[in-house]
């Protein structure tokens, strides 16, 4: 039987991305451009300087993984791209690109989800078994996505205000950290003690929704008296209790989701997922939860990358999901 080879692109925030994955498991080429260095300055990501650099790096990445891949455009089935969510100018790019190419070269298109991508990343990595639960974590979501197969996503719980990886990028810039702050407190907390008192927002009874505001401001106003006063916080005991609160939250609201739910298996993904705390906390919490599976992507595939993209890609194209031409890039599309 013939492979099936999905060209992915991404190009939601500041990273150009794509890739190309073989019967939806396997990554055949996996290319991604960061921007990094060009928004660290400004401490964030700047929409109009991210939609530049797309526009420059788009096809000399997609001729890359072409050349990696050692492919003709003859030889992929379908083109999957990022529609939505993301920074709009951003999008476009990565959206339009897709379209020359479905229309230059015959290939059906596919409009992905960046979280559904996100969660795909984990199926390069094992075969999903459903039903699942997926912990979303980035610097725009924060989501328990709850899925009975394929292509079905059901939002349980979603944060009120910031995202986790908002709340870290926030307590880094506190902290002087560059961005994204990140890998930076994370290694911080690595090394600190989670000895200072900050709060845990479980919200309501029963709830899986999540809030990281609160916490956000209770460092900022932790590190503002202590400026006030004089005195000295260590930045990692600040890290790694801020830290420790996050993680709280996540992984309990997680195990009780997923006995509740009776999934087969637990999935992390997203940018967040990269850090270590997190990883280590699930992994000793799923060690002696029986019967539940935990699946954590490698880091470079839970940071934005176009292979998560492909992956998803696979999967939707075969069951016939199809775009058009009038495909378009929607910053607020829902999952
Ligand atoms: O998924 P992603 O690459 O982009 C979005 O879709 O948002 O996530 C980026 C976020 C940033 O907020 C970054 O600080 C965070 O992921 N991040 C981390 C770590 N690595 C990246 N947060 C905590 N610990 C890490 N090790
Ligand atoms: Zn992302």
């Amino acid at each position: 039987e013939k492979n099936q080879y999905i060209l992915g692109i991404e190009t939601s925030c500041d990273e150009t991305a794509v890739a190309i994955v073989k019967d939806g498991h396997e990554i055949i080429a996996n290319i991604v451009a960061s921007q990094i260095e060009s928004h660290k300055r400004f401490g964030g990501v700047v929409p109009e300087i991210a939609s530049r650099h797309h526009v420059e790096q788009i096809t000399i990445v997609i001729e890359e993984a072409m050349r990696v891949a050692e492919l003709q455009f003859s030889d992929i089935d379908a083109i999957a791209v990022t529609e939505g969510p993301g920074l709009v100018g951003a999008l476009l790019i990565g959206v339009n690109a897709a379209k020359a190419l479905s229309f230059a070269h015959g290939i059906p298109l596919v409009g992905i989800h960046h979280i559904a991508g996100h969660i795909y990343a984990n199926r390069l990595i094992k075969e999903m078994e459903f039903p699942l639960l997926s912990l979303v974590v980035s610097g725009g979501h924060t989501e328990l996505v709850y899925m009975k197969e394929h292509g079905h996503f059901e939002v349980i719980g979603e944060t009120r205000d910031d995202a986790a990886g908002e709340a870290y990028d926030k307590v880094a810039r506190t902290l002087k950290m560059p961005y994204p702050g990140g890998p930076h407190i994370d290694r911080l907390a690595a090394v600190g003690s989670p000895i200072i008192d900050l709060p845990r927002a479980w919200l309501e009874e029963g709830s899986y929704d999540f809030s990281f505001s609160g916490l956000k401001s209770a460092v900022i106003n932790t590190v503002h008296n202590a400026e006030q006063r004089g005195e000295v916080i260590s930045p990692e005991d600040l890290a790694a209790s801020f830290q420790q609160s996050v993680i709280d939250v996540l992984v309990t609201k997680t195990v009780r989701a997923a006995k509740q739910y009776s999934v087969k298996q637990v999935l992390l993904a997203g940018g967040v997922a990269a850090n270590k705390g997190l990883r280590s906390a699930l992994e000793r919490e799923f060690a002696a939860n029986e019967g539940v599976e935990l699946i954590i992507p490698p880091l470079s595939l839970c940071t934005d990358n176009a292979a998560m993209i492909a992956a998803a890609g696979s999967v939707m194209y075969e069951k016939g999901q199809r775009s058009d031409f009038t495909l378009n890039a929607n910053p607020g599309l829902d999952l």
